[in-house]
């Protein structure tokens, strides 16, 4: 994060003696991302966080690619994938994925978890579809409902509470092998977002309160690296921080917070750009105004996206009442190959003054594979739906992008 965060005790001095009511030293850790070149942090534990009880054998967690997977426009629809498993980990289903980033959907039916998790490798940002809780983290709390994106840099640990509702929780996790950031070109020299950016720090929440658990005892965490879950036992809570202060740290920044920028004519989707990293890019598409000269056409125009993939996640809005689309659906639109509005959305989006609609796009600067669980939600009828004599009109992404 660009903007410097503190919470609870640190001392006048970075590394220097800072001690506990016993006497003892408090044990210092850095943690941050590109060497000792990028954005961190210091936290001070009660305990030293190297201090290993036992080590298990690690299990696999690596995506599996579904093999035979032509080139073509794709929809999965995941509407009705529910529960899809018990705890936070176990639930998490990759569907598509590269050597940049994976993109999983994660609808977990346990409220708890008995575990920590931290990602050894990668920074994750979870965008809540449905659900309200809080993210108990190493630096400290987020309480977060729907519509959050929940940015967890890589080696924070953390865990999950959820609240009991009345809907599934459904949760869209992006995994970043590089560091998850604000489009540069919203920066200033210094950090801070400029006036045309379309959200300001002011609309990040970091972690409100630190929770500082001192009991003894032994404390699974599991680490995520290179395909496995580690898993490791710790004498102490990880949760043992007094206090921190930095740049690097998880924050939560609602959609509805994203400021859309509106023209005369159509937008080409970068406006919609809430997040970069390495090769990809998250969008917030977000209730808008139409474009707003005399003869404009709402609707987006065919492109070519040679050199991308484009995936829409579909949050709320009125694709809902269209058919073959819900909540939860993903369409990806590969490189490669054009894609546009469906037969007679440009002519109907004329007149339209503004949209309701939220989505959540990533584009992909290399190719995404789909894997084995998301051939389980694949519309085969999706690639031919722009043929006039379509029997299935399905009617998405067409306001997107
Ligand atoms: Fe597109």
């Amino acid at each position: 994060m660009p903007f410097y965060h503190k919470l609870g005790e640190i001392p006048h001095k970075r590394h220097t003696q800072f001690r506990q009511p016993d006497g003892s030293l408090y044990a210092e850790q850095l943690v941050g991302t590109l060497g000792f070149s990028g954005v961190s942090s210091l936290l001070y534990h009660i305990n030293p966080p190297t201090q290993i009880s036992r080590i298990r054998e690690p299990r696999p967690f690596a995506p599996k690619r579904a093999e035979g997977v032509k080139l073509a426009p794709q929809h999965l629809r995941t509407v009705e994938a529910n529960v899809t498993g018990p705890d936070y980990l176990n639930a998490r289903k990759t569907l598509l994925f590269n050597s940049d980033v994976a993109i999983s959907l994660c609808n977990p039916s346990e409220l708890e978890m008995d575990y920590y998790y931290k990602n050894g490798q990668a920074d994750e940002v979870v965008f809540v579809h449905d659900g309200t809780g809080e993210l108990l983290t190493q630096m400290g709390r987020i309480p977060f409902g729907p519509g959050d994106y929940l940015v967890i840099p890589r080696t924070v640990i953390h865990k999950f509470r959820f609240d009991k509702g009345e809907r599934q929780v459904r949760l869209l996790v992006i995994e970043s092998f590089s560091p998850i950031e604000t489009p540069r070109r919203y920066r200033n020299h210094f950090g801070q977002l400029l006036e045309h950016a379309p959200f300001c720090e002011r609309d990040m929440r970091p972690p409100l309160e630190l929770i500082t658990e001192t009991a003894k005892g032994e404390y699974l965490v599991q680490v995520k690296k290179e395909g496995e879950l580690h898993q490791f036992y710790y004498k102490s809570s990880p949760f043992d921080v007094v206090g921190w202060d930095g740049y690097f740290f998880p924050y939560a920044f609602n959609i509805k917070d994203f400021e859309p920028i509106t023209g005369r004519i159509h937008q080409p989707p970068p406006v919609h750009q809430n997040f970069e990293a390495h090769n990809f890019v998250i969008c917030s598409f977000v209730p808008r105004l139409f474009d707003y000269h005399p003869l404009s056409i709402p609707a987006p125009y065919n492109h070519s996206n040679v050199d991308s993939d484009e995936v829409l996640y579909y949050v709320e809005g009125n694709f809902m009442s269209r058919k073959g689309v819900d909540r939860g659906s993903f369409t990806i639109h590969p490189g490669g190959i054009p894609h546009g509005p469906h037969p007679g959305t440009v002519e109907a989006s004329i007149g339209k003054k503004e949209t309701e609609e939220y989505a959540v796009m990533i584009d992909t600067f290399r190719p995404l594979h789909l894997t084995e669980d998301a051939l389980a939600y694949l519309d085969e009828k999706y690639p031919m739906s722009w043929n006039d004599d379509s029997d299935d009109k399905v009617r998405i992404g067409d306001m997107f992008d």
